[in-house]
């Protein structure tokens, strides 16, 4: 047998190139997560209940990458998560959320706390749009039991407009009248939809956000492909998720092959991202069974250890190279997942072949992860853990194991907090868009064609490092 010999991400460094780009600005970072997702800058927040629920998805979002809402809890819950997220900005809301006139304060309270949002359009059965109830409707009033008809704004005086009023006219309107919220209805005062000043607003002023056709919010889920996980698929499509993401450790496996048939059989049009996968074999099946792309990485990431565990793993950077081998020739995105400690790795992944990176504990420290921060010793930390851990598996909603029958294959950690992640996201496109000057890459594409790998030894890396200093 010959044993072969593979390389990660602190093994290599990029040649630099003669460069003509005169500015680290001119550079272009926009890519695709899949095949129909485009995005403007490479970064993807990791389907782990440590790092992407609604918060960080909107913030990844926000910045012009996706984050993929991890698939750890409940069917609802998870579908809840992807909906806050769509919900976040829009040009029209398709389904504005609603209360009855019957309901009482106090129940709108709960909906607020439940849904994020404080104003809803106040109906009957029939969908006849009878008032708006806003957080000023609200302020002053103490009693709990006060009914929704008692203090909302009623239907008389309410300013309103038919469902293709578009934008531009909506902004006048809403202008002219000095309202934020603009309900949308045919000519039987039935609720079509609602237009609100701040997602006008964030719509016009945000042009590097990831959106679809209706101004909203990107997002992704992850499903797994065991007992209900079409009920799951379901549940997210529903709730309008961009991307379906499988998430099972071995991917190259006749289970997800199967899953890729049954999903794609049943939506066609949404695109799904099979993983993880670590060789070329695995890509050309998946492709095969019907990817919109394929993530990349078996035991690469902070807090794995399916390789100690297992024996089996693909050093990242040769899983990458292997895999574009494949993804290249078909035009499938391929996102590499794990593994990246500092920007620079980031840009090594993405002129290997990667179109998107993935991280999971870089962002896990940030203010947008779930869960809240602990101190330790005088310093803030939050905990980022693998999904193949020890307290992960116990924590599933189906756990029937005992923790002696547990093998796990991902470890617990404490990362330190780093505050918003858009300051670290400010880091990664600082990296990304300088690594491309060296590269005299205008784009990713030719920070690809242009990249030269040269492996470098051990002296290399501690050269790489500051060094013969003590860091302040
Ligand atoms: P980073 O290095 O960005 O890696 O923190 C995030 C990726 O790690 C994978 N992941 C796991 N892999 N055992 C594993 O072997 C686990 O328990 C585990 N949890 C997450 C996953 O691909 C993630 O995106």
């Amino acid at each position: 047998m010959q044993i072969k010999t593979a390389l990660t991400y602190d093994d290599v460094l990029l040649v630099p190139q003669k460069s003509n780009i005169i500015s680290r600005q001119d550079v272009n970072t926009s890519t695709k997560i899949s095949k129909n997702i485009h995005l403007k800058i490479p970064f993807v927040s990791a389907n782990m209940d440590t790092v992407t629920e609604s918060k960080m998805a909107i913030a990844m979002s926000l910045a012009g990458g996706i984050g993929i809402v991890h698939r750890f809890c409940s069917i609802e819950a998870q579908a809840k998560e992807v909906m806050i997220v769509k919900r976040k900005q829009n040009i029209i809301i398709d389904n504005p959320f609603i209360v009855s006139p019957d309901d009482t304060l106090g129940e709108v309270k709960e909906k607020i706390k439940e849904y994020n949002c404080k104003s809803f359009l106040v109906t009957n059965n029939q969908q006849d749009l009878l008032g708006i109830l806003t957080h000023r409707d609200m302020i002053f009033e103490k009693n709990n039991d006060t009914l929704v008809s008692d203090i909302m704004t009623p239907r008389s005086k309410l300013v309103t407009a038919p469902y293709n009023i578009g934008p531009e006219k909506a902004k006048e309107l809403m202008n002219n009248n000095k309202i934020e919220k603009l309900p949308l209805v045919d000519e039987e005062f039935k609720i079509k939809g609602l237009i609100t000043a701040t997602d006008i607003a964030d719509n016009y002023n945000n042009e590097n956000a990831s959106k679809d056709a209706k101004g909203r919010l990107l997002v992704g889920g992850a499903v797994g492909v065991r007992n209900d996980y079409m009920k799951r698929v379901d549940a997210l499509v529903s709730a309008e998720v961009d991307v379906l993401v499988l998430d099972i450790a071995h991917g190259h496996s006749s289970n997800e092959l199967e899953a890729i048939k049954q999903i794609k059989e049943k939506y066609p049009s949404v695109d799904l991202i099979g993983g993880n996968i670590a060789t070329a074999k695995a890509a050309s099946d998946l492709i095969k069974a019907g990817v919109d792309a394929v993530k990349v990485g078996i035991g690469p990431g902070s807090i794995c250890t399916t390789r100690i565990t297992t024996g089996y793993g693909v050093p990242q950077l040769t899983a990458v190279m292997n895999v574009a081998s494949v993804t290249r020739r078909h035009k499938i995105p391929l996102i590499a997942d794990g593994g990246v400690k500092q920007p620079g790795d980031a840009v090594k992944a993405l002129a290997a072949g990667a179109d998107t990176v993935m991280m999971g504990g870089q962002f896990g420290g940030t203010t947008e992860s779930p869960g809240p921060t602990i101190n330790y010793h005088g310093r803030q930390y939050k905990i980022s853990r693998g999904m193949a851990s020890l307290t992960a598996a116990l924590g599933r909603p189906d756990a029937k194991e005992k923790i002696s029958d547990i093998t796990p294959e991902g470890v617990e950690a404490r990362v330190p907090y780093r505050g918003p992640v858009q300051s670290i996201l400010n880091q990664y496109v600082g990296g990304l868009k300088s690594g491309m000057s060296y590269g005299n890459a205008g784009d990713l594409s030719k920070l690809r064609k242009n990249a030269e790998f040269i492996r470098i030894t051990n002296a290399g890396v501690t050269e790489s490092n500051s060094h013969d200093n003590e860091v302040l």
